[in-house]
């Protein structure tokens, strides 16, 4: 069966600058497929090429085996797209946005009215059926607009930070009807620069920076491969972290020393604590801080860029503000 996505050297310059160089990746059918990565990574780049709203300057790009710079149009039929930005049209009610995008799909008023109902409801928004756009809360546009991309029935949904300004219950309230969605076979592609939204909704993803993708696998997959199951968070005398790295490196899957705050990373995060147990107790070292945890994908994209993913902070600016993993984690 053909990909949902090709990607192939894919290229999106502006003037002289390339926010997106070279990148190669497929989206099988049926998967949801992520794009993660900090502010100006060149996400957005990547998704307006995929719903044909900006021209490549290079490369190939297949969607449902059909080349998205000579047959946008039979692209477009198949695809629902939830821009970064809304769009919705703030003087009309909900319903009304609705039905007029129907009209661009050429969908029937009685069958448009009808999905029209299934779509407020499933999002959560019968209530505001008669609303006018620019009277709804910011959480409320985005369901909106997410319900908006579904009045086609898409084969192919694109979710450009669907949760972006959404309340952690409302976040929730989404991701649970995209994984709806994807149970019924709906193929995703989403960008977020929101680990845990990675994490819960992706079945593999890419890990961009600077237009360049770092790696891509399965979230678990890319944990195992870059640090492990476990991090050792520690603060002490930061004079001694080369030497405890050197101790505890029969354990060590790899090490960050990010400010002042050493992790160490390990698929055997108890036996690390005891090594370095005995390490600080030879020393006669008090840690101010120690903390055993389980990694994640910030912890991947720490390890490849030096960067958090939420902020796209430097490793300098992190320990200024007193340690990432303090104030987020
Ligand atoms: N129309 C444009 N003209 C010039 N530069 C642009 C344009 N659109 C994007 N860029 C630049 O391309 C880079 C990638 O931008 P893009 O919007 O794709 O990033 P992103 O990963 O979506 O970031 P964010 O998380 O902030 O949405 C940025 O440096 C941005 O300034
Ligand atoms: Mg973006």
């Amino acid at each position: 069966m053909t990909k949902a996505i090709l990607a192939e050297n894919l290229t999106k310059r502006f003037g002289t600058f390339t926010a997106v160089n070279e990148v190669n990746f497929s989206v099988f059918r049926g998967e949801c497929f992520g794009l993660l990565g900090p502010n100006g990574a060149g996400k957005t780049s990547i998704a307006r090429m995929i719903f044909g709203f900006s021209p490549l300057t290079n490369g190939k790009l297949l969607v449902f085996g059909k080349d998205i710079q000579t047959e946008a149009r039979k692209i477009k039929a198949k695809l629902g797209v939830v821009a970064q930005e809304d769009n919705l049209d703030p003087e009309l009610t909900v319903k009304e946005n609705l039905l007029v995008y129907a009209t661009y799909f050429g969908i029937p008023p009685s069958a448009a009215l009808q999905r029209t109902t299934d779509i407020l409801s499933f999002m959560d928004l019968s209530a505001k059926i008669n609303s006018i756009v620019d009277e709804l809360s910011g959480g409320m546009k985005r369901r909106l607009t997410i319900g908006r991309a579904l009045i086609n029935q898409p084969e192919l949904l694109i979710l450009d930070e669907p949760t972006t300004g959404l309340d952690p219950y409302a976040r929730h309230m989404v991701w649970q009807r995209l994984r709806q969605l994807k149970e019924k076979g709906t193929t995703m592609l989403l960008t977020t620069h929101y680990l845990e939204e990675a994490s819960q909704l992706c079945d593999r993803l890419i890990i961009i920076n600077d237009g360049n993708i770092l790696a891509e696998g399965t979230p678990s997959a890319l944990i195992e491969s870059y640090v492990g199951h476990s991090a050792l968070e520690l603060e002490t005398d930061n004079s001694k972290y080369t030497e405890i790295e050197h101790w505890c490196s029969p354990l060590l899957k790899t090490s960050q020393n990010i400010g002042n705050t050493l992790i160490l990373y390990s698929d055997q995060g108890q036996n690390l604590v005891d090594r370095l147990t005995t390490f600080l107790g030879n020393n006669r070292l008090t840690p101010s801080y120690q903390r055993l945890r389980p990694t994640n994908l910030e912890d991947v994209f720490l390890k490849l860029t030096g960067k958090t993913l939420e902020t796209g902070d430097l490793q300098s600016d992190i320990s200024e503000e007193g340690g990432y993993y303090h104030g987020k984690a």
